[in-house]
């Protein structure tokens, strides 16, 4: 049971509540009936709202539409009645309002009179004025806070309140905490953040320029129901902190040796208290924690074993005055820690004893990092003294793929650890270097596949509302950079289009129709904003005018934006975007947008075929990532699907069978492969070795998804690119492929939140056995085959209850239509991929039987012909001008070729 997406939420949003459940162990396999209490106590007596027996209850997302007090805990539970005649009741959940939007802070914002570098630490003693039932505090401190009570540390987050678009809206939190009789100290300490320090691209100072700034206020409900409150004013104290300095970038410094003894009154900041909202982001914690191992000991360096984000907490036994440093690093060349790909970042935490022993942290910055170079450390360290604290969001996992090849399984977690270390809030691009912003176009790119693997729907609702209020302020275009902390450039196609994309597959994923309608304004607004420019500037309906990144990284050219034609790209994603927003409208009930996206659609699809296609069907520019594109969207001229098809698969086998795509090819890739019939090569580049593919990263040792098909070189050596993360999400995208093909588990659109499911899995041979499974909102969906012989699969399919699942079955016999319920089956399967002229010549040379069709028809390419090396394809060799064969021949041939199938 979920409130908006997350367990028992304490003080977040609750401008809409959506409450949704999952039923489980039920022999039946739909809901007939349902019924929703709330109640302001876990008991009968004190129900506020009843739903009644309905049979109108969506259990994925149930909008609840009924008015909530400020500052009030709800709780509630469901009734559910089955189609086998089964009832039952759950048991209480809940949920905690914050304050109300335009209640009074009984508090005053306060800042440190010590100056802009001082790190401050607030206090105020108080003592309850009799026992205290309950105690909430509201809170924001800024750039980062931490609270403590009585010297613990309340709650378990850490870099609270978070990174949003500070500019535009303040996130508060909300506390339970539990004052001892007689006197309490609260103390609260301040850090710079993403809000203060030096943040953003180029190296600079955050633009939010921020200055240090404490909100709280503490409210202990007395056992008459009366209050005590507290809050943040001039009566607080503030004494200078043993943290010295503070960076997200370049790490942080305590020294508990410094001088903390000065104290003053609090003085008054200026906040402008319109700004504070309460929460939406999800709490951001130490996730798991792991032990280190000393890999070396003169340097002493570190290995966690695992690129992440976070940092390492250390036993420190140190005379005073001892300066302990760590220097975090993702590589090691040369028996030393590799840090030149962190650009202007310094990631090193320095810790000055006093002399005690105790455990050391940072408490106001992270690393993203496999090994760590340990600089000072007194005596001999032991791995004892080590542990390293995993960062992320609050992410439910919801996915999982397990397979019989152990590169593909450790592909498949490197993409859930890039997303684990890039989800800190905001969905960043990297968390190492100095960059770890939120670009749009990676957020995008990966959303799909982040919604597999996890319940991220919360996660990005808070992310939404960072976009929509970058985009008012922009007057409709959306920054690169969501926070915006680089205005470079904005707008452009592909990473403006998170727009859109974004809150679409959240709920194509959720079924959350309320997350939707609070984002469609800001969906329609990028799209009208593209519509404008491109009026404006006379393109007509192709997106020509403005800065584009293109193909980003695509390894068809040397600059990083790739070959494909960037108006195509643009024009191609207007398509696209104009096109979901007009089936949102569909889904929102708004017929008249509906029919007005529609048209626009229609309108740049005409555009894009008299601009790209010859008369003929064949599409202008020819690279991997346009044909992708076009094929992936339907953007060709009707009737010419098969034809686009067989230039992607000319296209890639004259690539030698390389993917040359960057950011915007990349993605789809496999996808359209499969789609259109090509799944074999989807399955070559998805499991090819050398470089450029997936798993020449994981031999290459990789434990995250790097930036670059080519960030470590096959010598091992680091590219040698500044901009050169091994920790960067978007390639990870692939993961998505093997959730919706390779496994086959396919959301339907029009019936969002897996309310019903294709199942369409793409087995091939060179996987034993693959096992996935995705937890929907409405349960678990399970897809398992395994080969049992050459011929024969398995499969073992679990459709979760009240969904229901068209299968379509890998042998080609037709689709099945299936409701709640486990089922297996045994297949007969079609024999082996067969053999074309597309076909790879080298793999048909070494396949026993291929080799004897061709050796029969054409054996001088057996014994070698001029220049066979450059050949790709069966094709290309057979009319190589040294191959002298009639026409008759190679007919033969190739038909020869296409009957045998492969060897064992
Ligand atoms: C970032 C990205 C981003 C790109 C756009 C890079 O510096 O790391 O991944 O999408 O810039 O230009």
């Amino acid at each position: 049971m979920k409130t908006n997406h997350l367990t028992e939420p304490l003080g977040f949003d609750t401008g809409t509540v959506t409450l949704s459940y999952t039923v489980e162990d039920a022999a039946g396999k739909e809901q007939t009936a349902a019924r929703i209490q709330l109640a302001t106590s876990p008991a009968e007596e004190d129900i506020c709202f009843d739903t009644g027996v309905s049979t109108e209850i969506d259990n994925a997302a149930y909008s609840l539409k009924c008015p909530l007090l400020p500052r009030t805990r709800y709780y509630w539970r469901v009734w559910v009645q089955t189609d086998a005649e089964e009832t039952g009741w759950s048991a209480w959940t809940w949920f905690e309002t914050a304050k109300a939007p335009d209640e009074d802070w009984h508090a005053r914002p306060v800042t440190s009179p010590f100056g802009p570098e001082a790190h401050p630490v607030f206090t105020r003693t108080f003592t309850p004025e009799q026992p205290c039932e309950s105690a909430r505090l509201y809170i924001l401190g800024l750039g980062l806070y931490e609270v403590y009570l009585n010297g613990r540390k309340v709650g378990n987050e850490v870099l609270q309140p978070g990174f949003h678009s500070y500019d535009l809206w303040l996130q508060y939190q909300t506390y339970a905490l539990e004052p001892a009789p007689g006197e309490n100290r609260l103390e609260v300490w301040l850090g710079d953040g993403w809000y203060k320090g030096r943040f953003g691209l180029g190296g600079g100072l955050s633009p939010y320029r921020g200055e240090y700034a404490l909100l709280a206020e503490l409210r202990m409900r007395r056992g008459d129901g009366s209050e005590q409150i507290i809050g943040t004013d001039e009566s607080w104290q503030v004494h200078p902190g043993p943290v010295q300095t503070d960076g997200i970038y370049d790490g942080e410094t305590i020294d508990l040796t410094a001088d903390c003894g000065q104290t003053a009154p609090a003085v008054p900041a200026s906040l402008d208290l319109s700004r504070l909202r309460p929460r939406l982001s999800p709490p951001l914690r130490i996730q798991e924690t792991r032990p280190m191992r000393i890999i070396s000991t003169n340097p002493l360096i570190l290995d966690a074993g695992q690129n992440l984000s976070g940092w390492v907490r250390f036993a420190c036994r140190a005379p005073r005055g001892t300066e302990i440093r760590l220097l975090y690093a993702e590589h090691m060349m040369n028996g030393d820690v590799f840090r030149d790909n962190l650009r202007t970042a310094r990631q090193t935490f320095t810790y000055i004893s006093d002399g005690t022993d105790r455990p050391a942290e940072p408490r106001f910055t992270y690393f993203g990092f496999r090994y760590v170079r340990v600089e000072g450390w007194p005596g001999e360290a032991s791995e004892d003294d080590f542990t390293v604290c995993v960062i992320h969001s609050d992410l439910e996992r919801t996915g999982s793929i397990t397979t019989s090849d152990a590169s593909v399984n450790r592909l498949f977690e490197n993409a859930l650890w890039s997303q684990k270390d890039n989800f800190l809030d905001v969905p960043t691009d990297c968390p190492q270097r100095d960059e770890r912003m939120g670009w749009t176009g990676d957020a995008q790119i990966f959303c799909d596949t982040a919604l597999f693997n996890t319940d991220a729907a919360a996660f990005y609702r808070k992310y939404m509302q960072d976009m929509a209020l970058e985009q008012m302020n922009l007057g409709g275009s959306l920054p690169c950079v969501v926070p915006a902390t680089f205005y470079g450039v904005n707008g452009t196609a592909v990473w403006g289009d998170a727009a859109t994309i974004i809150p679409w597959q959240v709920y194509v994923h959720s079924g959350d129709a309320a997350i939707l309608r609070v984002q469609y304004p800001y969906m329609k607004m990028w799209v009208e904003n593209i519509r404008r420019e491109t009026e404006q500037d006379g393109s007509g309906f192709l997106w020509s005018g403005s800065a584009q990144y293109g193909d980003w990284l695509a390894l068809d050219t040397d600059n990083v934006h790739g070959a494909t034609d960037r108006t195509l790209i643009a024009t191609a994603y207007y398509y696209y975007s104009a096109n979901i927003v007009s089936r949102a409208a569909g889904e929102l009930g708004n017929r008249e947008d509906a029919a007005r996206y529609d048209q626009l659609a229609q309108n740049i699809r005409s555009a894009f075929l008299t601009e790209y296609f010859t008369p003929a069907g064949r599409l202008a520019d020819h690279t991997q990532t346009a044909l992708v594109l076009v094929i992936y969207l339907g953007l060709y001229p009707e009737g010419t699907q098969d034809r686009q098809a067989q230039d992607l698969r000319r296209r890639i086998a004259e690539d030698g069978f390389r993917l040359r795509t960057g950011f915007v090819g990349t993605p789809w890739l496999l996808s359209t492969l499969t789609m259109c019939g090509c799944e074999d090569l989807a399955w070559k580049l998805f499991l090819r070795r050398e470089y450029p593919s997936w798993l020449y990263e994981v031999d290459q040792g990789a434990t995250t998804i790097w930036e670059r098909w080519n960030s470590i070189n096959p010598d091992g050596t680091m590219n040698k690119d500044g901009m050169n993360s091994l920790n960067h999400y978007a390639y990870g995208s692939v993961a998505a492929w093997m959730y919706r093909y390779m496994a086959g588990i396919q959301p339907v659109e029009d019936a969002p939140g897996f309310r019903r499911i294709r199942i369409a899995p793409c087995p091939d041979r060179r996987l034993r056995h693959c096992k996935a499974s995705v937890c929907t909102p409405h349960g678990v969906c399970a897809v398992a085959w395994r080969w049992v012989d050459t011929n024969r699969l398995t499969l073992d399919v679990r459709v979760p209850f009240g969904t229901a699942a068209e299968l379509v079955l890998p042998d080609g016999s037709g689709s099945i239509h299936l409701a709640a319920g486990a089922y297996v089956y045994t297949l007969e399967m079609p024999a082996n991929h067969p053999f074309s002229m597309m076909s790879d010549w080298r793999e048909l040379l070494a396949d026993d039987r291929a080799k004897a069709v061709i050796e029969t028809y054409f054996p001088k390419a057996v014994r070698g012909i001029p220049f066979q090396n450059e050949l790709q394809t069966m094709e290309q060799v057979v009319r190589s001008p040294f191959a002298t064969l009639t026409r008759e021949t190679i007919t033969e041939l190739a038909r020869e070729l296409e009957n045998s199938v492969a060897s064992d």
